[in-house]
């Protein structure tokens, strides 16, 4: 309604009030951690809507804006309602390579686009953003005071303003060259911030119940994004640990389930990851994290089994699965077994015998049982998302393991030292199984020969483990985990 009153002012046509309306260019600011993951992020959730991504041209990834088209205010909100790799999103209203070309831009800006939040009745604020450096309070003033082109005619409002703008000046990524001017420089509109408060919010630091290796807040909720995980889905964790992925998806409003060979980790018992506690208390375990959250009514159950055994009746039962697989070291990579594998009975014993025993899981085979678990029980247009870890000098993409059933969605390289990385696989069914038997299906997956790991390689996929586990320090000014940072 206010747009359509700013064209009848100005004696647009039709064709322009399409246009104006329809042709708006959003500038999205992202953050610049976890830049892999940023863009199969925002792509997931414009995918949500229906939506694709439609970048303006010189489109560069690894750049903390990014102009998009093709997209509606509703859309911007939704994504800025669940991205914790996004900033924040502005109505993009000019842009240039000099304050010069910004105002060249600002003035072709169509007014009727401007006009409803330019108006005196209202309030304002402008904000002055740098990325990769820092300017002096009395240079941000005068950036401010030389807009006055713009005809701003409602009155500042600095602590609750009605409208916000935002001057952005992006002088590059390299911290070692810090230009003297702005590269680039954008002006728009403050349409929303993303969710990146669930970061502190939901860090493990605070959680009630945590193991060696919880996943990271910021992490697992880059990995319920990617999952596409909306609210009434049914999400599960075949290896679920503390269950930080389950926290993830609950707070989108997935109901989440999960299974662990550690009947410790599952029951929350056993010693405690905390540097200062000895054995874990009353009441930590999976249901206990969603309750701190308020999300407690979303939790299904989790159950002590094997990934390598699963429990589930035939058919389409999850709407996502998300996981993060065991590497080695801290938390073996172990399956059930039986003892009639390795001993073999007495030649006139007639029944079954059945011993449980522990042996080794190799990862290949962790990934082929992931992969086809999940062609059987996904959903059609469910998504896989998991960490596949990496012996960088002998990666290449076909290593990643293929399923004819899923599609390779993205992915993403987390490096975690010079030699390793885990990289975040996301896949996408597309089709049933064929109805082949069991153990046919089973070894139907593509195996990376990384994967079947010599001695050398293994070594290294094991360090991993090393690499993500944080120990908690409790100390009389709070906890702190020991690596919180991969560092190499
Ligand atoms: C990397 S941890 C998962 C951590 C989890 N995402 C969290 O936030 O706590 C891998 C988990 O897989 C479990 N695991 C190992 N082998 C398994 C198997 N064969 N079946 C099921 N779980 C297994 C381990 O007990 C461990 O809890």
């Amino acid at each position: 309604m206010r747009f359509l009153a700013g064209c009848i002012l100005h004696g647009n046509s039709n064709m322009a009030i399409h246009c104006s309306r329809t042709c708006l260019q959003y500038l999205i600011h992202l953050a610049h951690d976890n830049v892999d993951f940023r863009l199969p992020e925002i792509r997931s959730l414009l995918s949500l809507r229906g939506k694709s991504f439609d970048p303006c041209e010189n489109f560069k990834e690894k750049s903390p804006f990014w102009r998009l088209n093709g997209l509606s205010e509703e859309d911007v909100n939704s994504i800025m309602a669940r991205t914790v790799c996004a900033k924040s999103a502005f109505e993009l209203w000019g842009h240039g390579r000099t304050h010069s070309e910004l105002r060249t831009s600002l003035l072709k800006y169509p007014t009727e686009n401007m006009s409803p939040f330019l108006q005196k009745d209202s309030t304002y604020k402008i904000n002055v953003y740098t990325f990769n450096k820092t300017l002096e309070f009395e240079d941000r003033i005068k950036k401010i005071d030389a807009m006055e082109y713009l005809s701003f005619e409602g009155r500042v409002n600095l602590k609750n303003p009605k409208h916000i703008f935002c001057l952005l000046e992006d002088y590059g990524t390299d911290p070692n060259n810090i230009p003297d001017e702005p590269l680039y420089i954008y002006f728009g509109r403050w349409i929303a911030d993303g969710q990146r408060e669930l970061i502190r919010s939901h860090s493990v630091k605070n959680r009630h119940f945590i193991g060696n290796t919880s996943m990271d807040a910021g992490l697992s909720f880059i990995m319920a994004n990617h999952a596409r995980v909306k609210a009434h889905d049914l999400v599960y964790d075949p290896f679920v640990g503390t269950g930080s992925l389950l926290v993830a998806c609950s707070h989108f409003g997935a109901y989440v389930c999960g299974t662990d060979i550690d009947y410790n980790t599952i029951h929350g018992i056993g010693k405690a990851s905390r540097k200062n506690q000895k054995w874990r208390g009353p009441d930590e375990n999976i249901r206990a994290n969603l309750r701190q959250y308020g999300s407690e009514k979303l939790y299904v159950d989790v159950l002590v089994s094997d990934a390598s055994k699963p429990i589930w009746r035939d058919g389409m039962l999850f709407d996502a699965i998300i996981t993060d697989p065991p590497y080695g070291i801290r938390e073996s990579t172990r399956r059930t077994g039986s003892q009639k594998d390795s001993v073999k009975p007495p030649e006139d014993y007639v029944g079954d015998s059945h011993v449980p025993v522990s042996m080794a899981y190799h990862l290949s085979d962790i990934f082929t049982d992931l992969l086809n678990f999940s062609a059987h029980h996904l959903v059609i247009g469910g998504r896989l998302v998991y960490w596949l870890p990496i012996y960088r000098p002998e990666y290449c993409e076909e290593m990643v393991p293929l399923n004819a059933c899923l599609r390779l969605v993205s992915n993403c390289e987390q490096t975690l030292s010079s030699h390793t990385s885990r990289r975040l696989i996301t896949m996408e069914k597309i089709k049933e199984p064929e109805p082949l038997g069991h153990q046919a299906a089973r070894y139907g997956a593509h195996l990376s020969p990384s994967l079947r790991a010599p001695v050398h390689r293994q070594t290294h996929l094991d360090s991993i483990t090393s690499l993500i586990t944080f120990p908690i320090y409790v100390t009389p000014f709070g906890s702190f985990p020991r690596c919180y940072c991969f560092c190499s």
